[in-house]
């Protein structure tokens, strides 16, 4: 199996093409430092190919819910040095998701009660977790001006540094499925009329300064980015993503970066369509919004030469060891779904390796 090959560019040495997908699980102190069930978790998947984590607020203002880890301060660097260590004895490699949450938030969901703001005040219509214990109605966001788009800006870039110095392999840019970068280039997000709004060249403007603050803090071979070419989840509207993802993953591809990670989508075949513009390595998900990735059809891409790596999200919940489970045709076990959002090991950290009384096959 292709799936099971080894890979390399200058930057990555991995043992598979199994790419664990970014999946936030809410299992952090309310101060956003990764709990010691966090690394239990993250080892135990450490036979991926490349983890990448849930996505991490670089800073409290784009924290998105509660729970939801950071890399702001010197004790979210420690913590999260607790689990690249973790990962690294287990012999795997791991790349921290840097996600702001743009509109979404809540002040009674964030460690600094900030309100949230995007590049409009457009309200979303996902219901966070608040640190009560509740979720929320969403709120109307405030709506950035320059100075903000500066700072959060450089947000990126000091968070970028402090996943290094906790001991990350990279980062990865969260500009997918919503978030803050998703945001600026969405038509109902972005209703703006000075240089970040209107035309393809403005609304691709904070995605690119963000790509460039983080290459410029670690480095172009330590910068992923993720984008989801027009995913409708949490009421995104695209009209015509072919043009605006065309321009910027042509921009993107001048930077020299460590991959980019595209999702799928049934209206715009965006892997198919952008491949050809991109040089470097390419990651794809072709389970977003769709049933879970599984390994035919994730091997059908890589046969096809539609990317070098696939990431799996939910199959690695319930299999830490999903590769072994794929290398040797094993049955898959189910998630439990009530405990996706739990608030410790239940349902993250306590799912066993393969034992013969699990249902479904692999594949
Ligand atoms: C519980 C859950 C949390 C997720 N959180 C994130 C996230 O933090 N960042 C992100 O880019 N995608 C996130 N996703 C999307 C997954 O990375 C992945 O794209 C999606 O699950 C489709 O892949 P699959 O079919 O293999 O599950 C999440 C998905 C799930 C199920």
């Amino acid at each position: 199996m292709q799936l099971l090959s080894e890979y390399r560019n200058d930057f990555l040495t991995l043992p598979n093409r199994i790419v664990m997908s970014p999946m936030t699980r809410l299992r952090s102190h309310p101060d956003g430092s990764p709990t010691a069930d966090v690394a239990d978790y993250y080892a135990q998947r450490a036979s991926a190919g490349l983890i990448v984590t849930e996505g991490i607020w670089p800073h409290s203002t784009g924290q998105s819910e509660a729970w939801v880890p950071g890399l702001q301060t010197g004790r979210h660097v420690d913590a999260w040095r607790r689990v690249t260590e973790a990962v690294h004895a287990a012999g795997g490699r791991i790349i921290a998701q840097l996600m702001h949450g743009g509109r979404k938030g809540h002040p009674l969901a964030r460690v600094d009660g900030s309100w949230p703001a995007g590049p409009s005040s457009v309200v979303d219509d996902d219901r966070p977790h608040l640190l009560d214990g509740t979720k929320a109605d969403p709120i109307t966001p405030g709506a950035f001006d320059r100075a903000e788009i500066g700072a959060l800006i450089g947000h990126y870039a000091s968070a970028a540094a402090n996943a290094i110095a906790a001991g990350f392999d990279g980062v990865e840019i969260h500009g997918a499925n919503s978030y803050l970068p998703h945001q600026f280039l969405a038509d109902n997000t972005n209703l703006r009329t000075d240089e970040f709004g209107g035309s393809i060249e403005n609304r691709m403007r904070v995605p690119l300064a963000i790509t460039d603050a983080v290459v410029a803090a670690v480095g172009s071979r330590r910068t992923g980015i993720r984008l989801s070419p027009g995913n409708p989840q949490f009421n995104m509207r695209e009209a015509d993503p072919a043009p605006l993802y065309r321009a910027l993953v042509t921009e993107l591809d001048r930077r020299d970066l460590a991959y980019l990670h595209l999702t799928d989508n049934d209206d715009y075949p965006a892997i198919a369509d952008l491949r050809q513009r991109w040089h470097g390595t390419l990651i794809a998900n072709i389970g977003e919004n769709r049933e879970p990735t599984n390994a035919v059809d994730a091997e059908a891409v890589l046969r096809d030469g539609r990317a070098d790596l696939v990431s799996f999200g939910r199959a690695f919940i319930s299999n830490p060891d999903l590769v072994e489970r794929i290398t040797h045709d094993l049955p898959l076990a189910p998630i439990r779904e009530e405990l996706l959002y739990g608030r410790d090991a239940a349902g993250y950290s306590d799912y066993p390796r393969w034992e013969p009384s699990s249902a479904r096959r692999a594949g």
